[in-house]
């Protein structure tokens, strides 16, 4: 019995080692954790139960049935973060580089297949050189099961994608269908094809880094959602992350007890909004003093500034915002804004995550660019996805909301539950000085009389009581009591039903 014990506990040590001593000291050497490193530290301590250490690779071509190590190039199993259930699964690029055989793959799709059964998010530390080159289709045939599954498990249970090393080719596809992407800075990289090929094809020169790495797809391509420093960072922002999310679409979301009162006034908001109509400020200053605490976990912070999107409690219990941003080409939607906030909606949608809306929007944004580029479909999205979203929304209307914008701003005529304004709000088909300048263009030469329209156009639709005179507003509140109402009307949405007529699913104009 003693040697049967003794003979396990080797080969859990072979498997701890991974693909060798030298390996990971290359991997330390590149400022990266090894798989088991990252899981100790995303999970509770003594938490982690590993699956399938044992599994092996079944490839005997070039030589392979020689090379055979343990785990395959996959850590995988569940655990908990702050208590709370989770699947993980972590690739060891000490092994084959971490590349997908069809049995690292069946690795995957196991805690996959669980996790949905049990309703628990899966979170992917990826850091893989793609499919096993000496595998063929089988590595392939691996690959498109993980797909299929990450197409199953959306909107079923969370799924995170860290990506934490390389992740080339059509490994990608599996993080992009996954919920959120966060990157590491200067270690990982994510492209459909590299900079190799990329020179060959269009003869264009870029670095591995500038084409695919955290700061290209986290500013430019809106790809990935957050970047981290380093690995450590990275695991322990997704600790935090995972907090906010309900485990599973049977869930609510986590409630966690806050010492923040819910009916705490906020003097300063009072005099947020400039005077001049034409001045920006910080939406952000208004989250951050509404949400409790503070405590407000943006997503995108570094794509479509114009839109502010992400997590925050309220009363404890967590809630998506999205708001347009003044600061950022005055909040204008644009292609960039519109499918980012539309993404996130549908997550707070499909996670019954309720939905408070900060409106300060002047309109879409104009020009060939935004046309060319297709912002009738774009814009689309975010109007289809507030349209269709059930959970319990609320708005408040802080400035500006003309025109289009307005009506997708989850208003009231998109079963917006509670839509309030602040007593500077201009609900209206656009503002003053362009409604003059169509209404009256017989005058554009009188300089004072367009200005006495404009003031008169002022006067009449510049404010929030038009559209409470209709009811599309349902109260007029002082900023101050801001955090108080919105608590107070989420406490009331708490057990909103609402359902959308059966269908197979929608069309999203995508
Ligand atoms: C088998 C692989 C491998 C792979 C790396 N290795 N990628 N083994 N299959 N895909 C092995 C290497 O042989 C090496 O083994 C070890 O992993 C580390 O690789 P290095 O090249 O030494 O590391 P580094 O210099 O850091 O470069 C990492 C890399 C490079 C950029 C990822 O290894 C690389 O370009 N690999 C090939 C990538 C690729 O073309 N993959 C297939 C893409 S197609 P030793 O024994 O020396 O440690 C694809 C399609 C997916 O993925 C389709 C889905 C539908």
């Amino acid at each position: 019995m003693t040697e049967i014990i003794a003979a396990l506990d080797e080969k859990r040590r072979q498997a701890a080692l991974g693909g060798g001593q030298r390996r990971i000291d290359a991997q330390h050497g590149k400022g990266k954790l090894t798989a088991r490193e990252r899981i100790e530290l995303l999970l509770d301590a003594d938490s982690f139960e590993e699956w399938d250490m044992f599994v092996e690779h079944r490839c005997s071509d070039f030589g392979m049935d020689q090379q055979k190590v343990v785990s395959d190039g996959v850590v995988t199993g569940y655990g908990t973060v702050n208590g709370r259930l989770v699947f993980v699964f972590s690739q060891d690029f000490t092994v084959f580089g971490g590349s997908l055989s069809e049995a690292h793959a069946e690795k995957i799709c196991k805690i996959m297949d669980q996790a949905i059964k049990v309703g628990a998010p899966v979170i992917g530390l990826n850091d893989s050189g793609g499919a096993r080159i000496q595998e063929g289709v089988a590595s392939l045939a691996g690959y498109a099961e993980v797909f299929q599954r990450n197409v199953m498990a959306s909107g079923v249970v969370p799924q995170i994608s860290l990506i934490m090393g390389p992740c080339a080719g059509g490994a990608v596809y599996s993080p992009a269908m996954t919920d959120f992407i966060f990157m590491v800075k200067d270690s990982s990289y994510m492209f459909v094809t590299g900079p190799d090929v990329v020179k060959t094809v269009t003869h264009e020169a870029v670095t591995a880094e500038e084409l695919g790495g955290a700061i290209t797809h986290t500013s430019k391509s809106g790809v990935a959602d957050l970047a981290f420093e380093n690995d450590v960072e990275a695991l322990l922002q997704l600790r935090r992350f995972i907090d906010f999310l309900p485990a599973s679409n049977r869930e609510k979301p986590p409630v966690r007890p806050t010492s923040d009162r819910s009916d705490r006034m906020e003097m300063s908001l009072d005099t947020l909004v400039p005077d001049n109509p034409n001045k920006p400020y910080d939406m952000k200053e208004l989250i951050t003093k509404v949400v409790d605490e503070g405590d407000f976990f943006e997503i995108q912070p570094d794509f479509a500034g114009n839109i502010l999107t992400g997590f925050a409690r309220m009363d404890g219990a967590t809630v998506g915002i999205v708001a347009n941003q003044p600061m950022v080409l005055a909040g204008c939607l644009d292609i960039d804004s519109s499918r980012k906030a539309a993404r996130f909606v549908r997550f707070c949608d499909c996670f019954n995550i309720p939905v408070v809306t900060f409106v300060d929007v002047p309109g879409f944004l104009p020009g060939t660019a935004q046309e060319f580029g297709g912002i009738i479909k774009h814009g689309a999205k975010l109007l289809y996805a507030y349209a269709e979203c059930t959970v319990p929304k609320i708005t408040v209307i802080t400035r500006k909301a003309y025109g289009g914008a307005y009506d997708v701003m989850s208003s009231k005529h998109l079963r917006g539950d509670v839509n309030f304004a602040w007593p500077t709000a201009e609900i209206a088909v656009m503002g003053p000085k362009g409604a003059v300048e169509i209404i009256f263009r017989q005058d554009i030469g009188d300089a004072e009389k367009i200005a006495e329209r404009t003031e008169e156009y002022r006067q009449k639709f510049a404010n929030p009581f038009v559209a409470a005179h209709r009811g599309f507003i349902d109260d007029v509140i002082m900023p101050h009591a801001t955090r108080k109402r919105i608590c107070r009307s989420l406490a009331m949405l708490k057990d909103k039903k609402l359902e959308n007529p059966w269908r197979k699913h929608g069309n999203i104009p995508l």
